[in-house]
């Protein structure tokens, strides 16, 4: 993708290496906002050496015009709208659109995307059998992320992925499904029958009808609640060159299709240090609770590093402030709680951790914010959805992103299999020894 130089006032300017008495000129990249580039790809033919970088601490895989984040000073943006104002006025379905065809949708646009994702949502039946036949002990992301790669078995016809229709079919049909297959998931963990979507319902109603609704039941579905898991959708559509996406364009990159690089994400994102950290911060103010709500002592066991403990739900790679998200959440969860009816002794908690943490020097010098993981699994739990059920809801926010930015990566001219270096540190050449000798 080629990055236009524009917003930012001035050219970028090109780096310089100096190794021994060479001097090697690296092109820039601009950025329209954030950090400008600077291309080292040649480095390795020009002077035989590869750079290191475990992380991606300070390496850009791609250019991107999906989102923008400036971690100093919490600011997150889709397609250059702030996420406080997609948030108050837009649907995740609008905001699905807006990330994957780069503008936000005309009304007859919108209706059209919604229309289409609606039509889609229904799972066939052989598929509900498969979902039906994983143990009902199976973590909710395994199961997630196998059915996922179970839609390429069903759909083979939207798989090709250089193929634009089938790629747009794909996109529909994983945007469509995703609330179907999550809302089994979570049914089938439960012992409950499994519900149909029902058209016309609304894409968020309709996932919390399945997911909620008692067999011979009518669902009593606050709108609050409705438009809080909107909201949260919202939030968690797209974080740009996050773990699971980066998965996502690896896995891509290799001509994969949509389905299983999608699935190969969701698979990322299970893992505690990412997505899974919704789960695990209930979890700790769960134990933080249960050992007699001691929060000091709790936080001094962080502070320590004792047993490798951690404030799940705090810190970034990316933000070293307030997490804009995290902000958004936090004033939402009073009201949301109070709208459902619930008090949550775990709210209380997670205030006290931040309230002690934001005042401690050792969260102040390491620019240890809540993160959006902080909060939201207070208000997933106050609407009825178990622990284990977090991340899956974080996989559902997240597929208008993992998609975006492998339908980017797929058009674009400079894409190429990624395919890291390494440093050998291993032994140099040895001989084979024998097994007598041995
Ligand atoms: N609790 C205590 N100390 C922490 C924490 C934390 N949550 N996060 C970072 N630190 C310390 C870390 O020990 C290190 O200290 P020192 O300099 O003394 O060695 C310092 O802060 C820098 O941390 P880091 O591990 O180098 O930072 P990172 O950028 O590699 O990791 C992170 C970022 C998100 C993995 C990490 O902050 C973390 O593990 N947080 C808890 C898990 C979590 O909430 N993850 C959700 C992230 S947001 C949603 C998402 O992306 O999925």
């Amino acid at each position: 993708m080629t990055v236009p130089i524009a917003g930012k006032g001035s050219s970028p300017v090109p780096g310089r290496l100096h190794l021994g008495d060479d001097a090697i000129d690296l092109p820039a990249v601009a950025a329209t906002a954030g950090s400008d580039g600077l291309a080292i790809s040649s480095l390795l033919a020009t002077t035989g050496k590869v750079t290191v970088d475990p992380g991606f601490m300070n390496t850009a895989a791609c250019t991107s015009d999906i989102t923008f984040i400036d971690g100093a000073e919490g600011v997150l943006r889709y397609r250059g709208y702030p996420i406080e104002q997609l948030a108050a006025n837009s649907t995740f379905l609008e905001v699905a659109y807006l990330l994957i065809h780069g503008e936000l949708p005309s009304h007859h646009r919108l209706d059209e995307f919604v229309e289409r994702v609606d039509r889609h949502m229904y799972l066939p039946e052989d598929f509900r059998e498969i979902l039906s036949m994983q143990p009902r002990a199976s973590h909710p992301m395994a199961m997630l992320g196998a059915a996922i790669q179970t839609m390429a078995c069903f759909y083979p016809e939207s798989m090709d992925p250089l193929n634009p229709a089938a790629v747009d079919l794909a996109t529909v049909l994983l945007m469509a499904k995703m609330p179907t297959m999550i809302s089994y998931i979570h049914r089938r963990a439960a012992g409950y029958a499994l519900l149909y979507p029902v058209r016309g319902e609304g894409y968020v109603r309709n996932f919390a009808r399945m997911t909620f609704a008692r067999p011979g039941e009518a669902a009593d579905l606050p709108d609050a609640l409705v438009e809080a898991l909107d909201t949260l959708l919202i939030l968690h559509a797209d974080h740009e060159q996050n773990c699971s996406t980066s998965t996502v364009r690896l896995v891509g990159s290799a001509q994969a299709n949509l389905y299983s690089s999608i699935s190969a994400g969701v698979a990322a994102l299970s893992g505690p240090l990412h997505g899974g950290a919704n789960e695990a911060v209930l979890e700790m103010l769960a134990r933080i609770r249960d050992s007699g709500r001691d929060v000091p002592t709790f936080m001094a066991r962080v502070k320590d590093k004792q047993d490798g403990a951690k404030l799940m739900g705090f810190g970034h790679r990316v933000y070293k402030n307030y997490d804009p998200r995290a902000a958004i959440v936090k004033k939402s969860a009073d009201r949301v709680l109070e709208a459902l009816g619930v008090t949550d002794e775990l709210l209380d908690i997670a205030r006290e951790v931040e309230e002690i943490a934001l005042a401690d020097a050792y969260f102040i010098e390491r620019k240890l914010y809540p993160n959006v993981d902080f909060y939201t699994g207070i208000i997933y739990r106050a609407m009825g959805f178990p622990s284990s059920m977090f991340t899956p809801l974080f996989a559902f926010g997240r597929l208008p992103g993992w998609i975006a930015q492998w339908r980017e990566m797929m058009s674009d001219p400079t894409t190429r299999i990624g395919r890291p270096r390494q440093v050998y540190v291993g032994h140099p050449k040895r001989d084979f020894i024998s097994w007598e000798d041995r």
